[in-house]
């Protein structure tokens, strides 16, 4: 059974055939096989989506497949039932599941203990989908878009990550980059460095080590082929709020800072965006920002790996 529950449960050598499907799912919209037939995908979220449940729901859909969305409060999960009974139960329905949480150990025990496919559509740990998607938006402008050379034109960049660098996105990111042969600096205040949990998610994958921390935004940036950054205040830490916000506001991508990577770098946000906190509003309309691109892409590469995972899937 094949999970995506972190970059790394895809093999360096599975990419291009993923980014080509991708790829043609995009150029084929509304044509395509529909892999996900008489197949129900299930969305169990405990925390809140835009980006994530509609281009989930919308994917499922295109594919041919029903999407159930489930509220981790409208069902027992919610009341207390244990992840195991619910892992057993939903398999017994269900073709596939999606999950956004708190807990990475959640995604993983419903992985381990279920008998369908299990999507990790963001836990406190990592953010695979969004990683997949935004390396499509850079392999589209890097590669003039062409199938298996796309995962190719991504080696050897380098990526900036400013701002709360122990986050979700920015661990996302550190494996993402390792997997895809990129360089990646991480800026950010001190005290805010990964949680021993991904260092050790990252010595088990052979990556110990492997990314660069500095409490210098403009050391990081310097010949950054893309400018990253998150919200300061994930969801879940919103009593730390106030001095998130103290300590990473020296860390904010300005104009200034963007100027300082390469003359021809990308911004990307994974959004949603707090202009005037992480990034101003003229870096998120500057013409080498792809905000956009990266949030309708979530779209093309997630039907990829919903259809990839679901050839996984015997009933
Ligand atoms: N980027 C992202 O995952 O957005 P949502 O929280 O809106 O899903
Ligand atoms: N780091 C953010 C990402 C939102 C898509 C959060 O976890 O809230």
């Amino acid at each position: 059974m094949k999970h995506f529950l972190k970059e790394t449960d895809f093999t360096a050598s599975e990419l291009p055939a993923l980014f080509e499907l991708a790829r043609e799912f995009k150029a084929k919209r509304g044509s395509h096989a529909q892999p996900l037939a008489g197949q129900t995908w299930a969305m169990i979220f405990s925390k809140s989506s835009t980006r994530t449940r509609v281009s989930f729901e919308v994917g499922i859909h295109e594919l041919g497949g029903n999407p159930l969305f489930l509220n981790k409060n409208d069902i027992q999960l919610g009341r207390g039932e244990t992840i195991a009974d619910t892992a057993r139960v939903l398999s017994r329905f269900i073709h596939g599941l999606i999950v956004r949480t708190y807990d990475h150990a959640e995604v993983e025990q419903l992985a381990a203990l279920g008998s369908v496919p299990v999507i990790n559509a963001l836990t406190d740990l990592l953010h695979p989908c969004q990683i997949f998607a935004d390396m499509f938006t850079l392999a589209e402008r890097w590669s003039g878009n062409n199938g298996g050379d796309m995962v190719h034109s991504l080696r050897g960049r380098k990526i900036a990550f400013v701002g709360d660098r122990g986050c979700n996105v920015a661990n996302s990111w550190i494996l993402g980059a390792n997997l895809f042969g990129m360089k990646i600096a991480l800026a950010g205040p001190p005290g805010f460095d990964a949680a021993p949990e991904f260092d050790a998610l990252l010595a088990r994958e052979g990556y110990g080590g492997a990314y660069e921390f500095t409490t210098d935004a403009y050391a990081a940036v310097k010949d950054a082929d893309v400018v990253y950054t998150d919200v300061w205040v994930s969801m879940g830490k919103e009593e730390e709020t106030a001095e998130r916000i103290r300590v990473m506001s020296p860390f904010a991508v300005t104009p200034e800072l963007f100027a300082a990577a390469k003359p021809d770098a990308y911004f990307m946000h994974c959004l949603p965006a707090h202009a005037g906190q992480e990034v101003t509003q003229d870096v998120l309309d500057n013409p080498r920002s792809i905000i956009f691109d990266q949030a309708e892409n979530r779209l093309h590469m997630q039907k990829a790996i919903l259809a990839t995972l679901a050839q996984a899937v015997r009933r």
